[in-house]
């Protein structure tokens, strides 16, 4: 964090502080990490105590203050301990966030939300920003109300660019994440089903995702998907400046001559406003992900990167988050696609597209798990999911567990399918399976909501011992 007194914090946070010598403790600086896990508490940082159901943080306190913390912040004093003592922890973080953010000039902070692929499009908007000045961006998808305020946090005097990937579940979720890091930009990605259950609707959730550009000031830039007419109609609700990116005419960034490449890859020529048309060898596997670049090249081309430089990045990617879109070999000549991280109907759809053009012909096996938060479009949802893979001609479906077998019989109207369905109890039904049956040059795509289909992720990686 920039350094910061725990008189500063205290005040930021409309804290108490309590602790045996106040005045000292009031004047020592903050400038380490702020952390809620005690595992994670490095000298000269905060630690942030959340009194759980199960784990009550502030018995780690004086441990904390041991391994270097200048203080506590938390919900009720401790013996011994420097703490600021707040109502609620978790509102301090955000507010404590917000004064950071206003203490810096000079910042650009870009926010991005969608139904899928928003750490996708982070992770790319990222890459090219990283190419433009010291950046820091949310790890892996900590992108609620207190993966933001702690993304935050980790923001250093001399950061040009904060990329926030911003969740939501419902109207007001998203206002309450844009009051702790107003953005610069806002970029959305599309609207879709994921998390309907909580949204209601499809409208509801276009309501919702609608606050990230709503939050910005007139000075501010709106970045949309041109193809996605939930998130272009949200030009009108912004006074800012809103630029479309897109395969559509009208985008502003816009994606021509899109080809496949070689392991589910993509090429296209990038066109920007204003500047040369460039090609870009898109370094990250699935057609979607084309959309997601477009997106990441318009905040990049704000921050001033040009066209050669935003095609160079993105044809050379590194660091991209986990469990999304991993191509990886085996020793054994099978293709596995590592899509495990979450699913919707929109991403399984965009994975089986994906797994179409990895496989190019090869043997296709597609292990499906179930799509979590669907609400009453549970069984549509995954019926659909099932009929696109036979329509894909996905040779062998396997889907776990029997939440998921509405797929099998989405596919089972597909009268042309010749493919080979099969319903697995488990995920170690599904490995056993799989090493039963995977051959040579075969190509297996592995997608399903979290942690229903990790392990089979696992093991095919590990070679399925
Ligand atoms: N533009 C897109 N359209 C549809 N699907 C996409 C898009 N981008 C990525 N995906 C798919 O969505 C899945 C989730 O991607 P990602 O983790 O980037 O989304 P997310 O919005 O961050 O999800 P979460 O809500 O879990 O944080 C990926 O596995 C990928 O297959
Ligand atoms: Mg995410």
């Amino acid at each position: 964090m920039i350094p910061l007194t725990v008189a500063e914090i205290t005040a930021a946070v409309g804290g108490t502080l309590h602790a045996s010598d106040p005045a000292t403790v009031a004047a020592a600086v903050v400038d380490g990490p702020v952390e809620y896990d005690s595992r994670k508490v490095a000298p000269g940082g905060l630690f942030v105590a959340f009194a759980g159901a199960k784990v009550d943080a502030h018995d780690f306190a004086a441990k904390a203050v041991a391994d270097g913390a200048v203080a506590v912040l938390g919900s009720r004093p401790v013996e011994g301990v420097p703490t600021i003592v707040v109502e609620d922890p978790l509102t301090a973080v955000g507010r404590l966030a917000r004064a950071v953010l206003a203490r810096l000039d000079g910042l650009t902070v870009v926010a991005v939300t969608g139904s899928s692929g928003k750490t996708s499009t982070k992770d790319l908007i990222t890459a090219l920003l990283r190419t433009a000045g010291p950046t820091v961006a949310t790890t892996a998808s900590e992108n609620n109300e207190l993966g933001t305020p702690y993304t935050v946090l980790k923001v250093a005097a001399d950061t040009r660019f904060l990329v926030l990937e911003m969740g939501s579940r419902g109207v007001g979720h998203l206002r309450y994440l844009c009051d702790i890091a107003p953005p610069d930009v806002s970029v959305v990605v599309n609207v879709g089903v994921a998390h309907i259950a909580e949204f209601g609707s499809v409208e509801g959730t276009a309501l919702a995702k609608g606050e990230l550009v709503e939050a910005l000031r007139p000075a501010g830039l709106a970045v949309l998907n041109a193809d996605d007419p939930r998130v272009a109609a949200m030009a009108a609700r912004t006074t800012a400046t809103v630029v479309l990116a897109g395969e559509s005419a009208l985008s502003d960034f816009r994606a021509t001559d899109v080809v496949g490449l070689d392991r589910g890859r993509f090429g296209f020529t990038l066109h920007v406003p204003g500047g040369d048309a460039v090609p870009v060898r898109l370094d990250a596997a699935g057609r979607h992900q084309v959309g997601n670049a477009l997106l990441a090249a318009a905040v990049a081309s704000h921050a001033g990167v040009d066209p050669a430089g935003i095609a160079a990045t993105l044809g050379d990617l590194e660091g991209l988050s986990t469990r999304r879109m991993d191509v990886f070999d085996r020793a054994d000549d099978v293709t596995v696609i590592d899509d495990s991280y979450n699913a919707n109907p929109a991403s399984m759809a965009a994975a089986l597209r994906a797994l179409t053009a990895v496989a190019g012909g090869r043997r296709m096996i597609a292990v499906l798990g179930f799509m979590a938060e669907l609400g009453e479009y549970e069984r549509t949802g995954h019926e659909e999911v099932g009929r696109l893979a036979a329509e894909l001609g996905v040779d062998r479906l396997v889907a776990v567990g029997e939440q998921a077998a509405p797929i099998l019989h989405g596919a089972s109207v597909v009268a042309s399918w010749g493919g080979d369905p099969v319903l697995v109890t488990d995920q170690e039904a599904a490995v056993a399976l799989l090493r039963d049956e995977l051959r040579p040059r075969d190509v297996v795509l592995v997608k399903g909501s979290r942690y229903r289909t990790w392990d089979i992720a696992d093991a095919l990686r590990e070679g399925l011992k």
